[in-house]
């Protein structure tokens, strides 16, 4: 299986923070965002990773994270030339994929969890896509499962009313068919191609599975608080 990181955007909700640089360039405690998605992607056994970022920031991944020597992987890089969405960031990985499974993890997504099993777990699954779960008090800003026994029954986008309380994290699991079905989205509200639309794709069809995750989840990238929140939670595992 191949890994993807996303990690363009504008970043937006972090001005001015990231007027400059690149929100996952950011540091959450001790080291720069996305070193924990690589972390979570190398622990997984998942060392041939592709990196997306944006024009003018795609350098200074470069610069601070150059062949994944360091790291015990292997890093590619992609740009994505305006911000269109995960989705559309997605779409500039098919060549890299080459027909493998793929793990995509947001560059702002920080697992406690060892996805391991999960990675195993998908590639024994026949076919369709894995996304990863967890309760939050408010998941309003998030994708939000609705889910009933093993299925899930459908994922809306940032729900005003969320019929649950099970965010989509930012870390999906696709086959080999991602790549069509990332041809057929059209843009969203927001202007974007949105990653939920492909995972209802995968939910409709019956293809999709999930887990809950058991450990702390934080979205570094979503909010001042949650940027803080992602390094209270790294400083409090390593002190
Ligand atoms: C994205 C996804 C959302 C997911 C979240 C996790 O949101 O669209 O479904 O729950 O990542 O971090 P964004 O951060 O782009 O607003």
């Amino acid at each position: 299986m191949k890994g993807i990181i996303l990690a363009g955007g504008t970043g937006s909700r972090l001005f001015p923070c990231t007027k400059v640089t690149n929100k996952h360039l950011l540091p959450v405690y001790d080291r720069p965002m996305i070193y924990y998605p690589i972390q979570t992607l190398v622990e997984a056994g998942i060392t041939d990773i592709m990196i997306v970022s944006g024009k003018g920031h795609a350098g200074h991944f470069l610069e601070l994270l150059s062949s994944g020597h360091e790291f015990g992987a292997s890093f590619s890089y992609g740009v994505q030339e305006e911000p269109g969405g995960i989705a559309q960031a997605l779409g500039l990985c098919e060549d890299f994929a080459d027909e493998d499974k793929v793990v995509v993890i947001l560059g702002d997504n920080i697992l406690e969890d060892n996805i391991s099993q999960a990675v195993k777990d998908f590639e024994v699954q026949e076919k369709g896509a894995k996304i990863f779960l967890k309760e939050v008090e408010d998941p309003r800003s998030f994708g939000v499962a609705e889910i009933d026994g093993d299925n899930i029954v459908s994922i809306e986008e940032k729900p005003e009313q969320p019929k649950s309380n099970y965010a989509v994290i930012g870390c999906y699991m696709f086959d080999n068919t991602v790549w069509e079905v990332l041809k057929t989205l059209k843009p969203s509200a927001r202007g974007e191609l949105e990653i939920t639309d492909v995972n209802n794709h995968f939910v409709e069809k019956g293809e999709m599975t999930y887990d809950i995750l058991s450990g702390w989840w934080g979205d570094g990238g979503e909010s001042f608080d949650s940027l803080l929140h992602a390094a209270n939670l790294v400083a409090r595992k390593k002190n």
